[in-house]
């Protein structure tokens, strides 16, 4: 009886640790957001707990699964420790003016399906540890400064439905594979597509959702 109690308060001081250290991630998170003293009021790292902060979606064991904060305006720059969020499925900061780079250790988030970071400021190279996110379904990183190649890395991601990295200022051979993924979009960079090359730049996937009526009658 004594062994079970014991083991029980371990369990439960266990998942308290685990979403001390979520909690850690998301509080060096927001400050290195830059996040101003009105925003995210009650990410606070007196509150051991994350899951309830506004923007954060656990699941029932209390594991961070989502994190969306669009359009806040934050210029900050991207904390290497949302790395440490190991059972995040998704990540979206469009619309911010984030700067820096992309820390590699996002490529750590082995349980990401959805990874948007679209209109930023972000500049340096698509790390190649992305490659990793083996149940990655969305990548948009359109519209920041991200120069270099796109990594070949990014071809053996087998789960991509969508991959949009237009108007970055990437150079380079884009890997065969990427063609094949359902939606994709380069456009507004210096990469092999469009009228000089085997593809165009963007797929013409002309329904997103519903198709239109006449394609029912005409397919
Ligand atoms: C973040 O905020 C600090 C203090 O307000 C400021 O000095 C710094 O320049 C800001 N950094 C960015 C990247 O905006
Ligand atoms: C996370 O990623 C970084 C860089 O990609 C790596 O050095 C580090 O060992 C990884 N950490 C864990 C816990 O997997
Ligand atoms: C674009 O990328 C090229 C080659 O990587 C680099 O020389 C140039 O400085 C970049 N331009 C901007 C505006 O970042
Ligand atoms: C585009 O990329 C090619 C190499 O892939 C390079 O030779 C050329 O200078 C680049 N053009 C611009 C405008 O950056
Ligand atoms: C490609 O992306 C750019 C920038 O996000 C957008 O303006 C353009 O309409 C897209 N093209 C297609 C065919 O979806």
């Amino acid at each position: 009886m004594e062994l079970i109690g014991i083991i029980i308060t371990l369990a439960f001081l266990l998942s308290f640790a685990a979403s001390d250290r979520q909690g850690d991630a998301l509080y060096d998170m927001k400050l290195k957001l830059n996040a101003t003293g009105t925003q995210l009021t009650d990410w606070n790292q007196n509150q051991v707990n994350p899951c309830t902060w506004n923007s954060v979606i656990c699941d029932s064991n209390n594991n961070v699964v989502q994190v969306t904060l669009a359009s806040m305006g934050f210029t900050g720059v991207l904390s290497p420790r949302i790395g440490d969020l190991e059972h995040l499925n998704v990540l979206s900061l469009p619309g911010n003016k984030i700067t820096g780079t992309i820390p590699e250790q996002l490529g750590n988030l082995s349980s990401l399906t959805s990874l948007d970071l679209e209109e930023n400021l972000l500049v340096g190279e698509i790390p190649a540890s992305l490659g990793h996110l083996s149940k990655l379904q969305l990548l948009i990183l359109s519209q920041n400064r991200l120069s270099g190649t796109v990594p070949d890395t990014l071809a053996t991601i087998s789960s991509l439905t969508d991959i949009r990295l237009a108007y970055n200022n990437l150079s380079g051979p884009i890997p065969a594979q990427l063609f094949q993924v359902a939606r994709y979009n380069f456009s507004g960079n210096n990469l092999t597509c469009g009228a000089n090359f085997a593809h165009p730049c963007a797929s013409s996937s002309p329904y997103q959702g519903n198709r239109p009526y006449f394609l029912l009658f005409f397919p």
